[in-house]
C-alpha cells in the first residue's frame, strides 16, 4: 500500500482526483491528511473535522471491469470493511445507516464520500473518502448526533493502527466485488444496516411523515420501505429521512 501522509490539504478527495489524472498511480494508493481546509461531504455538504483529532483519508481503488450500475455495491463493499474494523476497537453497537454512514449507537462516528472516474461505460478509479471521528470530543453546535471513538469508550487509538485495519478490511470487501459477489455483499450490508425491518417513522421529500419499516435496498442502492397498507416505495438520497432516532 502506497501511503501518502500530509499536514493540511483543501479536501484528501479532491487532491487524490488531480493526482490519478496526471500521474499514474498504484490501485489502493491512500493519501491521509492531519487537517481538510475543504473537507467535503456527501451532496455538496462540507466535512468538518478539528485539526490533528481525526482520521480523514482517501483511497483509490482501480478497477478493470466495474460497470457504472454496479456502483452502489462498493458503496456496500466500503461501508461494511470500516464497520468491521471499527468492531475490532470498539464494542459499542455499530450500525451503517443507508446508503453509507456508520452509527456508533445512533451517533454519527464515520462518513464516506465516494467519487468515480469513468472511462466510457465502466468505473475506471474510485476514489474512496472516509471522515472517521477518533479523538474530537467537541463538536460545533449545528453539527448534531455525531460522536468519536473516544466519546463512545474514553480510550486513545494509534490512528496508524486504526488506518491500517480500515483499509485492509476495505480491501478484503472489495475482492467480493471483483469477484462480482454481489448477492453476498448485498446479504452483508442488509444484516448491518440500521433499523432494517423495524418499524419507524420518516419524512419524505415534501415533509410528509409516514410510519414504515425498510426491508431492503435496489440494486441501483435505493432504499426500499413497506408502508402500512404493505405496499413499497423505493427512495432515492435526499428523497427519505428518519422523522425520529
Ligand atoms: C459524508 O458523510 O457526508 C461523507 C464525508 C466524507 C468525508 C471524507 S474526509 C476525507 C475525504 N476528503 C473529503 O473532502 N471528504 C472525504
Amino acid at each position: 500500500m502506497n501511503i501518502i501522509k500530509l499536514n493540511a490539504i483543501d479536501s484528501t478527495n479532491s487532491y487524490l482526483k488531480e493526482l490519478v489524472q496526471k500521474s499514474v498511480l498504484d490501485t489502493f494508493t491512500v493519501v491521509v491528511a492531519k487537517e481538510q481546509t475543504l473537507g467535503r461531504g456527501q451532496l455538496g455538504t462540507t466535512w468538518v473535522s478539528e485539526q490533528g483529532k481525526n482520521l480523514t483519508f482517501s483511497l483509490l481503488i482501480r478497477f478493470s471491469d466495474f460497470k457504472i450500475q454496479d456502483q452502489f455495491y462498493l458503496s456496500m463493499a466500503v461501508s461494511l470493511g470500516l464497520i468491521s474494523a471499527l468492531k475490532q476497537f470498539v464494542g459499542v453497537s455499530l450500525k451503517i445507516k443507508w446508503p453509507n454512514d456508520i452509527l456508533a449507537e445512533k451517533d454519527k462516528i464515520a462518513g464516506i464520500l465516494i467519487e468515480n472516474i469513468l472511462r466510457s461505460s465502466v468505473i475506471n478509479y474510485s476514489i474512496i473518502g472516509i471522515g472517521l471521528n477518533v479523538h474530537q470530543e467537541t463538536f460545533p453546535r449545528n453539527i448534531e448526533n455525531v460522536t468519536s471513538l473516544k466519546k463512545i469508550s474514553g480510550t486513545i487509538f494509534n490512528e496508524d493502527e486504526l488506518l491500517y485495519s480500515i483499509l485492509n478490511s476495505i480491501k478484503k470487501y472489495v475482492k467480493f466485488i471483483e469477484e462480482e459477489a454481489f448477492e453476498g455483499l448485498k446479504k452483508m450490508y442488509l444484516a448491518e444496516l440500521y433499523k432494517i425491518n423495524t418499524p419507524a417513522m420518516f419524512e419524505d421529500k415534501k415533509g410528509v411523515v409516514f410510519l414504515g419499516k425498510i426491508i431492503s435496498v435496489d440494486k441501483n442502492g435505493r432504499l426500499v420501505v413497506e408502508l402500512e397498507n404493505e405496499t413499497t416505495r423505493k427512495f432515492n438520497l435526499k428523497e427519505i429521512k428518519f422523522a425520529s432516532r
